[in-house]
């Protein structure tokens, strides 16, 4: 193929973006959206602070535009993020307890309620667990309101959308790691006790402090084997030259490798839509022209 979304559908898979919704009326980004992805992601409109900004007073204005420019040109949606400890309205600094806990939950019915049948994956819970050695979660006000809190997210967003697949997403855990073997004893526990959970997102932003590891492919193929699709979420790779194309096509032979490794999302298009633009880590610089790292990418997914 020549394009990296037509390219992956040819192996059943999809190649998706972070969209930020106030750069749909800039026509270079547009057209590298509408040309290359087959899958946006909002990479703010739908977070809490966006959706909720005052107690059960909904705002669905940026999120709605790009799930009608997504169906609009044959793409799909991945729905990010339902419960995070960032990102949440000032509103809730204030709750704590049961009350936070009742927020939250209502939170996340409304939201997915309000997208239901349009969404192909939702991020219910984002970055929950810690960094570092422990393995257990990140203290958060979430976290506070009892263990159980990401399983309540989960049973909630099922209700409100049978459809959508429910996945965990977070960062730092692309190797086998102790953070990585919290989320994946989570999973494991959630699966022995029929808690919806179907997909697991890995972020994978990779630095030169943090590059992908050379077990890769091994810890998604841990996950797929406790019975969950796993999904590149986030893709994005600090750097230039050498390293970065073939960090890129390393991520896209391990993904192309399982096959219940189900697409890849960049966390941007150019270069400076990056939220660490300094990086350069993404596929296009900020004219939009291809990278090398592009060709990498659209060759390795050609060579699946
Ligand atoms: O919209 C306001 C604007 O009105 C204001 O003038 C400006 C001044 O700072 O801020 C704008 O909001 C910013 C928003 O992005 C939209 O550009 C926020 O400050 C800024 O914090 C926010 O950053 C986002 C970040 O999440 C927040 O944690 C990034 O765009 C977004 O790419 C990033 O994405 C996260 C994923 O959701 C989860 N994984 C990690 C990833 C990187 O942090």
């Amino acid at each position: 193929g020549t394009a990296l979304g037509a390219t992956a559908a040819e192996t059943g898979r999809y190649f998706g973006a972070a969209v930020a919704v106030n750069k749909l009326s800039d026509s270079v980004y547009v057209g590298i959206l509408n040309r290359e992805f087959t899958m946006v992601t909002a990479e703010n409109e739908m977070k809490w602070d966006a959706t909720e900004p005052n107690p059960n007073q909904f705002t669905y204005t940026g999120g709605d535009r790009l799930v009608s420019h997504a169906q609009a040109n044959g793409m799909r949606v991945r729905g990010h993020a339902l419960a995070w400890h960032q990102q949440q309205p000032r509103w809730t600094s204030v709750l704590s307890g049961s009350a936070l806990r009742s927020a939250m939950i209502n939170h996340v019915t409304q939201v997915a309620t309000h997208y239901r049948g349009k969404i192909y994956a939702w991020d219910v819970v984002n970055e929950a667990f810690a960094d570092g050695g422990s393995g257990g979660r990140r203290d958060s006000n979430l976290q506070r309101t009892g263990d159980d809190w990401i399983e309540a997210a989960f049973r909630a967003a099922r209700a409100a959308d049978p459809g959508a697949k429910l996945c965990y997403n977070d960062y730092y855990t692309d190797g086998q790691n102790a953070k990585s073997n919290g989320v994946y004893a989570m999973v494991q526990d959630f699966k022995a006790r029929g808690v919806p959970i179907d997909c697991v997102g890995f972020q994978s932003h990779f630095t030169g402090q943090s590059p992908v590891p050379s077990d890769h492919q091994a810890n998604l193929q841990r996950f797929v084997d406790l019975g969950v699709e796993v999904q590149i979420t986030e893709l994005d790779i600090e750097g230039s030259g050498s390293s970065q194309t073939d960090s890129y096509s390393r991520v896209v032979r391990a993904c192309l490798a399982i096959s219940r490794c189900t697409g890849i999302t960049v966390s941007g298009i150019r270069d400076t839509d990056s939220w660490r633009a300094s990086a350069t880590p993404l596929l296009f610089d900020g004219n939009g022209n291809k990278k090398a790292a592009y060709t990498s990418t659209l060759n390795a997914l050609n060579a699946g």
